[in-house]
């Protein structure tokens, strides 16, 4: 099936396939074409350039989008999409005063979360899951990782990361699965927390990776979770069985995270809300892509990632939504392009190119993923009449989305 959309008003982030990334001053740049053709051949982008030079080629369906738009879909990167149920009374407990560790020590936060998944059915938890998947689907993201981790139990990590595949099978969205067991200790190991990571390195890693349910492997690397060296340990266990890390690091406290991912090559590091001299340093001298989550920094009111001192240091930024339960109930990444404009000071050219490119980057799918390039997977959002692509983050509370096509199917 070949299809070409017409007199697109804007093609932006249109990029050579040896474009992996994007980093410091050239995240300022949004190649685009004006007044522009795409024609895309099944799930793929065959073609595409300005509208006095379209082809004459036969096509089994031509979409005129006058006055609209069309980018890369989303790529985000970081999220636990799959899980059991809400936590609305924790919501209204931070409001009337109690912290998001307070919260936690009481037993609340990841560990409310793992016993409601623990006590969920695996069809329940895909129908719930689904319902989240096609609400960001609907809201243009293309691509997404989904991490494994209020399970905290074989049994149960096992029940999340079978959903994320299942619901890789079943939607015409890319999905990388992440194995993050060392997301919180249960409660039975919180006196001999070294037997949890003996757990997840030698029971839960080889079932997991022997069952193909992974990608990659995550660790909470942070003060009352997880610290340095059992990042590390858990780190060189999953590189033993393919995985590369992506570690959530510097959320609330900067204890060496960065410097651990760095050292050994991680794919990306999340969160840094919390960020030193020294970090910055330690991400100048890899290839590992920051990755900041301003709706989690937005719901939990805590520091946004100083985006401005990352990209100025000459280094990348992936934006990505974090969707879980507990810190960013929210997986529009509409909302975080519109997030990292208003509280972060990036550009809309900034926020674009790291919510589609490096996402897909922070992915491992920058070669099929990310941008309008020749042979890339035909996904992308087409955007209702606008006038410049700076109204997406600037109209922060609409919906400037007209329809979407994932895989080459129109949504
Ligand atoms: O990325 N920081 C750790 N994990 C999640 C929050 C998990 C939860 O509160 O349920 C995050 O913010
Ligand atoms: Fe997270």
């Amino acid at each position: 099936m070949k299809i070409a959309f017409t007199n697109i008003k804007e093609l932006l982030q249109i990029r050579d396939i040896s474009v992996k990334k994007v980093a410091g001053a050239d995240l300022k740049i949004l190649p685009s074409l004006k007044n522009a053709f795409l024609i895309i051949e099944n799930d793929i982008i065959s073609d595409f350039g300005l509208m006095q030079d379209i082809p004459n080629l036969k096509v089994d369906k031509t979409i005129d989008v006058s006055g609209k738009m069309i980018l890369p879909s989303w790529c985000d990167s970081h999220t636990h999409l799959v899980y059991a149920g809400n936590r609305e009374g924790e919501f209204v407990d931070r409001i009337n005063g109690l912290s998001y560790e307070e919260i936690a020590n009481k037993g609340g936060g990841i560990l409310n979360s793992a016993k409601k998944l623990q006590e969920t059915s695996l069809e329940d938890l895909y129908k719930q899951s689904a319902e989240r998947l096609e609400e960001i689907m609907a809201l243009g993201t293309g691509a997404v990782e989904i991490k494994s981790g209020y399970g905290l139990r074989l049994d149960a990590e096992i029940k999340m990361l079978t959903v994320a595949r299942k619901l890789a099978k079943n939607y015409p969205i890319t999905i990388k699965t992440t194995f993050l067991g060392a997301h919180a200790f249960p409660k039975e190991f919180k006196e001999n927390k070294d037997a949890y990571v003996d757990l997840v390195c030698n029971t839960m890693l080889p079932k997991i990776a022997k069952a193909n349910l992974a990608d990659f492997i995550d660790v909470f690397c942070e003060t009352g979770y997880f610290s340095v060296e059992q990042t590390e340990k858990i780190i060189l266990a999953g590189k033993k069985y393919g995985l590369q890390a992506k570690i959530h690091s510097n959320q609330f406290t900067s204890i060496g995270g960065i410097q651990v991912a760095t050292k050994h090559d991680a794919l990306s590091v999340d969160h840094l809300e919390i960020l030193t001299d020294m970090d910055l340093e330690s991400l100048q001298n890899s290839s590992v892509m920051p990755v900041s989550l301003p709706s989690c920094s937005y719901f939990l009111s805590i520091p946004y990632t100083p985006a401005r001192k990352i990209i100025d240091a000459g280094l990348p930024l992936a934006l990505a939504t974090d969707y879980n339960p507990g810190s960013t109930p929210s997986g529009n990444m509409n909302f975080v392009v519109a997030t990292a404009c208003i509280k972060m000071r990036m550009t809309p050219e900034e926020a674009i190119n790291a919510a589609t490119i490096n996402g897909a980057y922070a992915m491992h799918i920058a070669d099929t993923h990310g941008s309008i390039t020749k042979g890339k997977k035909a996904n992308f959002i087409v955007t209702k009449k606008i006038n410049s692509y700076a109204k997406i983050p600037y109209a922060f509370g609409s919906n400037l989305i007209d329809f979407v096509v994932l895989d080459g199917e129109i949504g």
